[in-house]
């Protein structure tokens, strides 16, 4: 091989949850490096976002119809993300709630693998599945967070074993505490603010910017080698 390249133009990437702080964050990277995006969510992109250009489909990621429609729609990918999802402090303990987190976090990552498979063989593509923190710890308050997202280290092994013979690699990244909306009610409880940032060495939150290098390392052909892994982004958290 000649010299790695980390270049991820001209790729078509699909960003589900796209209009949230990290899936735009993402989507604004993506563009800055001469990929085209389409973003997916319950809400419209932000004005920022809309005004970069990128499509933007409304889906939800529970609805098994809806995300085989998109994906006849769609004619090329090369990258998809699967960056929707929610929590619930503490009503996780009821299954119906616990059934809803989990079919957005894990059940929404395998409906989009399975509908675009097809498009990522076409280009030899890639996925980029999203843990977390609690892809490695117990979480009392949001339990089925922590366990879609546990199963989310396992589900990015399985495929990128799978998928493997379609020459499609898939990981995972694993931000560890970052600036947006799902995180607002625990960076603002001081108790819990304070036990994070005690244990984390980088001393602060990390704002979704801070993520998107290696998701776009993930998706350059300098990674190639790189499959079935979940990376922590977490300010050497799990580390310490
Ligand atoms: N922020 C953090 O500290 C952190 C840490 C670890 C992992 N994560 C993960 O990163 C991913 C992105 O989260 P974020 O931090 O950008 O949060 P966010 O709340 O800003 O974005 C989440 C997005 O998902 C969308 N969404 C929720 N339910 C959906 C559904 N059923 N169908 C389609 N879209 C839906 C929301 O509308 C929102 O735009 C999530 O998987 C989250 O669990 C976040």
């Amino acid at each position: 091989m000649s010299r790695p390249s980390f270049s991820v133009k001209g790729l078509h990437v699909l960003i589900s949850g796209g209009c949230g702080g990290i899936g735009s964050a993402f989507a604004k990277a993506f563009i800055a490096h001469g990929a085209s995006v389409t973003v997916t969510d319950l809400q419209p992109p932000s004005e920022s976002l809309s005004a970069l250009g990128v499509a933007y489909h409304q889906l939800d990621v529970t609805n098994d119809e809806a995300v085989e429609a998109l994906a006849k729609k769609i004619d090329r990918l090369d990258v998809l993300i699967h960056c929707a999802g929610k929590l619930i402090r503490w009503e996780e303990h009821d299954p119906k709630v616990f059934r809803n987190i989990v079919d957005i976090h894990l059940f929404g990552n395998v409906r989009l693998a399975a509908a675009f498979r097809p498009h990522l063989k076409a280009g030899k593509g890639c996925m980029i599945n999203i843990g977390s923190m609690y892809s490695y710890f117990g979480a009392p308050q949001i339990p089925a967070y922590a366990s879609a997202k546990t199963a989310i280290v396992g589900l990015t092994k399985s495929l990128a074993i799978a998928y493997a013979e379609d020459g499609i690699r898939v990981n995972a990244i694993a931000p560890g505490w970052i600036n947006t909306q799902i995180s607002r009610r625990g960076r603002e409880n001081p108790e819990f603010n304070a036990k994070v940032l005690a244990r984390l060495p980088a001393g602060k939150w990390a704002e979704p910017e801070e993520l998107a290098g290696t998701a776009l390392f993930l998706a350059s052909p300098a990674s190639h080698l790189i499959n079935g892994v979940t990376i922590p982004v977490d300010g050497g958290y799990v580390a310490s």
